[in-house]
């Protein structure tokens, strides 16, 4: 598959706020902070961690073929050596084709290039079942269920919490320092 990655770039930002058409699909991806529509702000918001020193966050553009695909964030505890996957979207017209796991990994093994990291984890709704299939085959496990925790309309969705260690991958373990 011909995906790469590439820092997430101005120019993203109306192609990715084209990808939520409500405000279940904006906080199914960005969490219950969100307001619909996503905006100019938000997303500048989301970028301005990029832009710390060192950063707070990283967001990251998937290209298949040359065209905007996917996007996905990275949260970096730096004091723990903990980072947080968030905010995986698929463009919708790509969605179903195997994207996602190619896409996570290349973030993942991200991740675990800076030897300063060692967790990787994340939070996801328990309905959405294609994230949750793909979390798995990368590997997470699940931690917990927070239940009913958030509330969208007239429902409350449950968030699951998933992590993945070095030794739960073949191959990275043994190069990771802080692994006792
Ligand atoms: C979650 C998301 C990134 C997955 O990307 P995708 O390209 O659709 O998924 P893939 O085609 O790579 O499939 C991943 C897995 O989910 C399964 N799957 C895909 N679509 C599915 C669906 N609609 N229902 C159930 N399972 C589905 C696939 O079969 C695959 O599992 P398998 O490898 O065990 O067969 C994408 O659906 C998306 O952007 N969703 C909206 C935003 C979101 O929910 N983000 C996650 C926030 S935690």
């Amino acid at each position: 598959m011909d995906l790469t990655l590439r820092p997430f770039q101005d120019e993203d930002r109306a192609i990715l706020a084209g990808w939520f058409g409500d405000e279940a699909a904006l906080i199914q991806w960005g969490g219950p902070d969100m307001r619909f529509p996503l905006d100019e702000m938000q997303l500048r918001a989301m970028q301005a961690g990029a832009e710390e020193e060192p950063p707070r966050r990283l967001l990251w553009t998937g290209l298949r073929a040359g065209r905007v695909a996917a996007h996905g964030q990275v949260f970096l505890d730096w004091r723990h050596g903990v980072a947080r996957l968030a905010r995986i979207a698929v463009d919708p017209a790509c969605r179903g084709e195997g994207l996602a796991v190619p896409f996570l990994d290349m973030l993942i093994l991200g991740v675990w290039a800076r030897p300063e990291f060692f967790r990787i984890e994340l939070n996801v709704y328990t309905f959405n079942t294609a994230a949750i299939r793909a979390y798995r085959r990368l590997g997470f496990a699940e931690e917990g269920v927070r239940r009913s925790a958030v509330a969208v309309g007239s429902d409350r969705w449950d968030v699951a919490h998933y992590a993945l260690l070095p030794a739960e991958r073949p191959g990275v373990e043994e190069t990771r320092p802080g692994a006792g």
